[in-house]
């Protein structure tokens, strides 16, 4: 499970800094894998490291992780709302449990927009992760449009509200904000555009669930880098980062979860 992230009464004691290498990612990365190992191998209790790699390399990392004294969870990028059965080319939960990954995202705008992802498809798919003993980390972000017509906070809430399950546990659940159009662009939102949508997802996550709302960890996403990490963690109610391209690099992804130490 999530270890200190979000239990209640002790929230936030490590900023998780979650990788999400997408489409990328062969035998030879698993290089890349090692370095974050040997990189984190001294171990602290300000950050936890998180990788969702491509589901082929999974047990590989889980295997590496293990005989390492590094601390690297290891994440799906996405699951199907069932356990077994008749769907080609899908992965469930389960499996991704059985392979030693502790995480998944779901939910991300990339498979909202290429596999047409409901808010409602996306809450069954956290709903089986969490049934599966996984921390589902739920995707929610406005595109540019959106953002241009104020309608923001309106919209991300709406998704908040309709993409987490009901009835599940504080513990068991992750936000990431990711606002498309800061999503491989090289354009982050400002920190206070990240300040008022997290503290808006805050407020609701407090609505939701009481006070356990405020040990739901909130991450950031959309072209964070090691030059910006520092000041992105640094907001109020961030409580890690969601990296794309830059966790591909293992000194790029070191140097952000440094910055969470
Ligand atoms: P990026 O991707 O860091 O490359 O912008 C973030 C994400 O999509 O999770």
């Amino acid at each position: 499970m999530s270890e200190a992230i979000g239990k209640t009464g002790e929230p936030f004691m490590r900023k998780l800094i979650a990788g999400n290498w997408k489409m990328n990612g062969l035998k030879a990365d698993l290089q890349t894998f090692e370095k974050i190992l040997t990189g984190v191998e001294a171990g602290n209790d300000a950050a936890l490291p998180l990788i969702c790699p491509p589901v082929t390399m999974i047990m590989s990392m889980t295997a590496l992780s293990a005989d390492s004294s590094g601390q690297v969870k290891v994440g799906g990028q996405d699951c199907h709302t069932g356990v077994t059965g008749a769907h080609t080319g899908d992965i469930s939960a389960d499996m991704l449990a059985n392979a030693g990954a502790s995480y998944v995202i779901v939910g991300h705008s990339e498979r909202r927009t290429d596999h047409n992802e409901t808010n409602s498809l996306i809450a069954q798919k956290a709903d089986a992760a969490i049934k599966a003993g996984l921390v589902a980390i739920i995707c929610i972000g406005e595109s540019l449009e959106i953002r241009n017509t104020g309608a923001t906070e309106e919209f991300v809430l709406e998704q908040l509200a309709a993409s987490i399950p009901a009835d599940c546990k504080t513990e068991s659940v992750v936000i990431a904000y990711e606002p498309i159009w800061a999503i491989g662009t090289g354009l982050t939102a400002s920190t206070e555009q990240i300040a008022e949508v997290h503290g808006a997802i805050r407020k609701a996550l407090i609505k939701r669930f009481g006070e356990e709302g405020a040990t739901v960890p909130i991450l950031y996403g959309g072209s964070m880098k090691p030059g910006n990490a520092a000041s992105i963690l640094a907001v109020e109610n961030v409580n890690g980062g969601l990296i794309g391209g830059a966790s591909l690099n293992a000194e790029d992804f070191l140097s952000i979860y440094r910055s969470a130490l």
